[in-house]
């Protein structure tokens, strides 16, 4: 990655810089590109198109290939995420309990689709597979919260509670705009993987 004209590195440049470092470390081992897009998101936040063809420069694959992985995992983000992740099970265990109009009413509420941040940038929500705990089903995270038995009633006023808890935060000056940071590659167990 190039320098900055006077010599002194630009923050992207360092983010990087320290991506060349852990491809050429791990990138020709097996399961490298998974580790390699993983430390991506961790240091850019989320996969963007610049940074896929980055990688996929680096590493001589196509590019095809690194967006199908940077696709196929639960676990990675090629947009960027509000504040708060809602990921609402949509496992066979939630489903049969109403995990279908829990996940309908965040729609309603929040005005987004499945993988949609709202405009003020609070919410994203996400649909995923067994959360593991099918004892609390239907049940969603947000963020590390986990929150079962739910019916779509308590919807709003679970909405209500992170709106709150986001203004206080501002209010009091805590930092509001540290990316959250996304959960490590889960595959569905049903699905077949890209060959990589
Ligand atoms: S099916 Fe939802 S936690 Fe298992």
């Amino acid at each position: 990655m190039a320098e900055g004209k006077r010599g002194k590195a630009s923050p992207a440049e360092m983010r990087y810089r320290a991506l060349d470092k852990f491809i050429e470390r791990y990138g020709s081992r097996p399961g490298g590109l998974v580790r390699v897009l993983q430390k991506a998101q961790d240091l850019f936040g989320y996969l963007t198109p610049e940074v896929q063809v980055y990688v996929a420069d680096r590493m001589c694959l196509p590019i095809g290939h690194v967006n199908g992985v940077a696709t196929f995992y639960a676990g990675f983000v090629t947009a960027p995420r509000g504040r708060y992740t809602i990921s609402v099970c949509r496992g066979t265990a939630c489903y049969v309990k109403g995990a279908q109009d829990i996940f309908e009413r965040f729609k309603e509420l929040l005005g987004v689709d499945d993988d949609g941040t709202t405009a003020d940038g609070l919410f994203t929500l996400r649909s995923t597979r067994c959360l593991g705990a099918c004892g609390l089903s239907p049940v969603i995270t947000v963020n590390e919260d986990v929150h079962g038995n739910l019916t779509a009633d308590m919807i709003t006023p679970l909405l209500d509670r992170y709106r709150r808890e986001a203004e206080e935060g501002e209010r009091e000056g805590v930092v509001t705009d540290v990316p959250h940071q996304p959960d490590r590659p889960g595959r569905d167990p049903r699905a077949t993987p890209p060959p990589y």
